[in-house]
């Protein structure tokens, strides 16, 4: 009989961005960042213990192994994880995700969360949140170390509207749900440009962002930028809000064009349609606000009440298979299973 341990982990989505980083071993952000956590765009997790030399990765319908160049984040994060705690046991991993890799959906920071879970629970048999407590993996700790992974993965531990904290030194990273998913029932429906991996990493680009002579100005006016989206969320400003995410977006697009290596992420759909969605809220036909990650995709922010006016909008300019719909979520959820 073998026991299947699964972790299904949404993806979030930055209101205020992690970009850069002061150390990179422990991952240490250069500003506090806070996002919202999304409830379908997701990696679901499952592991299972595996008799043989190394881990194995299966990703949709392949195999892959530590040699693969696009996947050596995952293995990398296993190895560190087993260092740590001294796990030998070697996992069987299947992973999918409810979106596209790699384009501007924060698909390292569900994948590596949840990875983080299902591998830890594999190795710990737990089965629940109580069990890893009791082996000493609260949910701060487990954001530790998915962060490891992927800096902005340690956001998805949490549900509703989620800050981490940098804090004073490394060790003094911290995270909380500021708000709830019940708190606002905000909507993020994606229109995606491209699928394809980005030519860029984050890590990378994050190294970049010092180079930038925007960043530190970019620093300096982040923790009153910070006190303003959580005054917009905790009164439910839709305006206040949505024009600080712009304002933040187009700043970390900005700092990152103009790096020493510069990265352009949007592509000319995607600056038009930026500029179409202004134009259109201008004039009143729709109530929604944009942000970016790291790539050419584009998030539009709204209220649940927005939704069915902007959806009609979208469908005008854009094939449904464009646009992925989603919500503020309440964070990952654990599953154990014998067969
Ligand atoms: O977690 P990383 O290293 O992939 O960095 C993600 C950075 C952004 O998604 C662009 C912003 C953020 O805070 O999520």
């Amino acid at each position: 009989m073998s026991s299947l341990y699964t972790a299904t982990v949404p993806s979030n989505i930055a209101f205020i961005k992690y970009w850069g980083k002061r150390a990179d071993a422990q991952q240490w952000p250069a500003n506090d960042s806070l996002s919202m956590t999304l409830n379908q765009l997701a990696t679901k997790t499952t592991v299972r213990l595996h008799q043989a030399d190394d881990h194995m990765l299966r990703l949709g319908d392949r195999i892959y192994n530590r040699s693969d160049k696009n996947l050596g984040k995952t293995f990398v994060h296993l190895d560190r994880l087993a260092l740590r705690f001294g796990y030998s046991q070697k996992l069987q991993i299947t992973s999918s995700n409810s979106f596209p890799m790699g384009a501007g959906i924060a698909s390292s920071a569900s994948g590596l969360a949840a990875l983080t879970l299902a591998s830890l629970m594999a190795w710990t048999d737990s089965r629940n949140w109580d069990d890893l407590e009791r082996h000493g993996f609260d949910r701060s700790m487990l954001a530790d170390l998915a962060r490891l992974g992927s800096g902005s993965a340690c956001r998805s531990l949490f549900g509703g509207f989620v800050q981490w904290e940098a804090g004073l030194d490394p060790d003094a990273q911290r995270y909380a749900s500021l708000f709830s998913d019940e708190h606002w029932a905000l909507r993020d429906t994606v229109v995606l440009f491209s699928s394809e991996q980005k030519s860029v990493g984050s890590t990378e680009a994050h190294e970049l962002a010092w180079s930038s002579p925007l960043f530190i100005p970019r620093l300096s006016g982040l923790p009153e930028r910070m006190n303003l989206v959580k005054d917009a969320l905790a009164a439910r400003d839709m305006q206040a809000l949505g024009l600080w995410l712009e304002v933040e977006a187009l700043e970390m697009h900005a700092v990152i064009m103009t790096a020493r290596q510069p990265v352009y992420y949007l592509n000319e759909a995607a600056r038009q349609f930026l500029a179409d969605l202004r134009e259109a809220r201008q004039k009143g036909e729709i109530h929604a606000y944009f942000t970016i990650d790291a790539g050419p995709n584009i998030h539009v922010i709204h209220e649940a009440s927005e939704h069915e006016r902007l959806k009609l909008w979208l469908q005008r300019r854009l094939a449904a298979d464009h646009l992925l719909h989603d919500s503020v979520g309440a964070g990952p959820h654990l599953d154990f299973q014998s067969e």
